[in-house]
């Protein structure tokens, strides 16, 4: 095939694609609401759409537009959000909500230009979102997209690095220009994700069901395994801490965590780097040691939670202490009562480490619990 024909029908085949065989029936699709279409954008940045389902319909249920996300308490929208990881994405939205309400009565701007401008739209969202809702001529370049173009075009190189990233945005708005002028945005754009997601997937691409595979650089080489350059790793670093599960009267000592940060707005549990320092905070708090009836702390089995950039481990301590009054929580921190814990937004290993010591159906706090 002559190069500029692999150009010019890089587009329609995909989008023409995408009509026969890509995905319909999924819930963000089917509708020009760019607050819809936002949400399941932003929702889909690190999550695959599996997961993000149950998630999307909840929150709408619970913020069904702009304004009603723009007046929500942050508590609440971080409890919707708990579970889906990357909670800058939470706290963006709601930062991206309120500007939208409070300036421009909650429309969203129609230009993937202005788009990008607002909290937690990158370049590539803001395609997305622009093609979706206004059918905007725009590239998207996610990770599906980078993949499919490096193997189509055979482009060498780590697509995190700024040259080829450069190089992948170029050819995006090549095969983009290049189409007929009656391409149907809705279809090509979603048919890159589809398309990434269902056929030319990083391990064991289909190449037999692509519609591109007439003229696939990787596949006319046997290099769909070679591209895109795989990223250089380097191990993942380990990080430590002890928490405290800190039981009285029915409730748990919790701590709020600082925004920005990896939990930020998440409640979570007090943080220690050792058993001394854990013990004295106990003993300060006056729930264990020294001349109190209660035990000493005791260790639970230790969880390990992956983030992006490290590996945490957690080592849980747990004591149930027999203060006759709460004692006073310190700055971000508030005694929580058991049976709230569900209603609380809590990442999502503590959420198991917690629901598994004190399942939902514990009723009586008092009879729950560690034993
Ligand atoms: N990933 C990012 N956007 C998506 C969409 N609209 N549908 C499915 N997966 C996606």
């Amino acid at each position: 095939m002559a190069e500029n024909q692999r150009v010019t029908s890089f587009a329609p085949r995909i989008a023409d694609w995408q009509t026969r065989a890509g995905r319909h029936g999924l819930p963000w699709q089917g509708t020009r609401d760019p607050y819809r279409i936002w949400l399941s954008e932003v929702m889909l940045q690190q999550t695959q759409a599996s997961t993000v389902i149950a998630y999307y319909e909840r929150f709408l249920a619970l913020f069904p537009d702009v304004t009603a996300l723009a007046a929500a308490d942050p508590d609440t929208v971080m409890h919707a959000w708990a579970g889906l990881g990357y909670y800058a994405r939470a706290r963006n939205l709601q930062r991206c909500a309120r500007i939208l309400a409070y300036e421009t009565n909650g429309c969203f701007p129609r230009t993937a230009q202005a788009l990008a401008q607002l909290p937690g739209i990158g370049p590539s969202t803001a395609a997305a979102i622009a093609a979706f809702a206004f059918g905007a001529r725009e590239p998207i370049l996610d990770g599906n997209v980078k993949r499919i173009l490096a193997r189509y075009f055979g482009v060498v190189g780590d697509p995190s690095t700024r040259a080829v990233e450069q190089n992948l945005w170029s050819l995006a708005h090549a095969v983009l220009e290049a189409a007929p002028a009656d391409l149907d945005m809705t279809a090509y754009t979603q048919g890159q994700m589809d398309l990434g997601a269902l056929v030319c997937t990083r391990h064991q691409p289909d190449c037999a069901r692509c519609p591109l595979n007439a003229s696939c650089h990787a596949r006319q080489h046997g290099q769909q395994h070679l591209l895109p350059t795989p990223r250089q790793r380097r191990a993942r670093p380990e990080r430590s801490c002890l928490m405290l599960i800190l039981e009285c009267q029915g409730h748990l000592l919790l701590h709020k965590h600082a925004s920005p940060g990896i939990w930020g707005g998440l409640w979570g549990l007090p943080q220690f780097d050792t058993p001394d320092a854990l013990r004295a905070a106990c003993g300060t708090m006056g729930v264990a040691g020294g001349d109190t009836d209660s035990d000493e702390p005791s260790r639970l089995a230790g969880i390990s939670h992956a983030f992006t950039h490290f590996r945490l481990h957690i080592e849980p301590w747990w004591l149930r202490a027999n203060a006759c009054r709460l004692p006073a929580p310190g700055p971000n921190e508030a005694w929580v009562p058991i049976t709230r814990l569900g209603a609380t937004a809590l990442p999502a290993p503590l959420e198991k480490l917690l629901g598994g010591l004190y399942p939902p159906s514990d009723a009586n706090p008092d009879e729950g619990g560690v034993n």
